[in-house]
């Protein structure tokens, strides 16, 4: 910040809200985002990206204008980290881009006199919000981190206001205020938990981040129906935590790897850059279709290539196929396990390609008591 630029603000976080949406917040939560100020949720200490896929700590009373800029950017902030041995930075919790949470908040539909469950509190920023807007008895916000629920209930008190914080898993919701007119999730999933269906009426909307093995993306706003299923559809923004409880946890190394092993060997044309790149309606299309297959690329520079690692979440099967920077070539393909993982993976891709590679938004998904089926339509004509 320069001496003669203005403190941030919420009028700052508002404009680069603007941007983010390429329209004006609407004048309701414009209203909440200046009378709830974003600096009063955040803790003393956030962590910032560095440029190289990792976090570095900010500290408001060592940078006291970089943590106040931070407070009052569209970024999402990341306020509880987990770092392992080898120096690996896992965010534990985070408080969102408020641009997405806006985003989610104007998606949700919510009118004056509604009941809001909202899941994962993390800051207690959005649950503020919500208060401001409905009114504090018209706010559920359950959090499974007992130490998160706790600072949440005590800085919501201090900002004066009381919705009502839950400790617990929000997959099961909170039956004994239910029924909400919305929940928003701000953790993403694989399924929509059977309860949430179960404490919305019919009519009642859901916002939820999606998730799947292969990549964390998208955003689904369904409605509940009379008998008790819902339905609708993905919109293209969100990237959120996967819900607690809904997390797969196997490990290449420590589950998959072994010395002796004899994959088979064999190659592909298709580039693996093509569904693990940078096109995420690609991605978004291979993680529905492929279930509970995860990807990693490997840049390991003893490598002559780069490497890209499948690897089922039930840990029995794995792939991997080495990327040397062409689109068109016999890429590597090694294959082990009962699971031949990089064959199906080209088989939804080939699949994704003849139905007219639809994007995130043509697809919807209707859930039922006993699972989820997902649709698509084509976004061009199939070749
Ligand atoms: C992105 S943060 C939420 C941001 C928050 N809405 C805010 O305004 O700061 C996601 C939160 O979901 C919580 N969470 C993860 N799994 C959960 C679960 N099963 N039930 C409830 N909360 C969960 C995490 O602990 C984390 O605090």
């Amino acid at each position: 910040m320069t001496p003669t630029s203005p403190t941030p603000s919420p009028e700052t976080l508002l404009s680069q809200v603007a941007d983010t949406l390429g329209r004006p917040v609407a004048p309701l939560w414009a209203d909440a985002v200046r009378a709830v100020p974003r600096d009063r949720f955040l803790p003393d200490r956030v962590w910032l990206r560095d440029g190289n896929g990792g976090y570095v700590p900010c500290d408001r009373a060592v940078e006291a204008e970089r943590w106040c800029e931070a407070a009052f950017s569209d970024v999402p902030l990341v306020t509880r980290i987990r770092e392992d041995a080898d120096g690996f930075q896992e965010p534990t919790s985070a408080a969102s881009a408020p641009g997405t949470v806006l985003r989610m908040l104007e998606e949700a539909g919510i009118a004056d006199g509604q009941r809001v469950l909202e899941i994962g509190t993390g800051t207690g920023y959005h649950a503020a919000l919500l208060a401001h807007r409905l009114g504090d008895g018209r706010v559920v916000s359950v959090e499974v981190d007992p130490a998160l629920a706790g600072t949440a209930r005590a800085v919501l008190k201090a900002a004066g206001h009381h919705p009502t914080v839950v400790t617990g898993d929000g997959a099961l919701g909170h039956a004994a205020a239910a029924p909400y007119d919305r929940i928003i999730a701000t953790c993403s999933v694989r399924a929509v938990p059977a309860a949430w269906l179960a404490q919305t009426p019919p009519g009642g909307r859901l916002v939820v981040p999606w998730s799947t093995s292969w990549i964390t993306y998208g955003t689904l706003v369904l409605t509940r129906r009379p008998d008790g299923t819902a339905d609708g559809r993905f919109a293209g923004y969100g990237s959120y935590m996967v819900m607690r409880g809904q997390r797969a946890e196997s490990d290449l190394d420590r589950d998959l790897l072994r010395d002796g092993q004899r994959p088979d060997r064999s190659g592909t044309a298709l580039s693996p850059w093509a569904v693990a790149g940078d096109d995420l309606d690609a991605q978004f299309a291979v993680g529905l279709r492929v279930p509970d297959v995860w990807h990693s690329w490997d840049t390991a520079t003893d490598q002559a290539h780069t490497r890209l690692w499948l690897a089922d979440d039930a840990a029995t099967s794995w792939a991997s196929v080495d990327y040397d920077g062409r689109q068109t070539a016999d890429f590597l393909v090694r294959q082990h396990g009962p699971r031949r993982l990089w064959d199906e993976v080209a088989a939804a891709h080939r699949q994704w390609v003849r139905a007219g590679e639809p994007r995130i938004a043509d697809h919807g998904l209707t859930v039922t008591a006993t699972g989820h089926q997902v649709r698509a339509r084509a976004r061009r004509p199939p070749p």
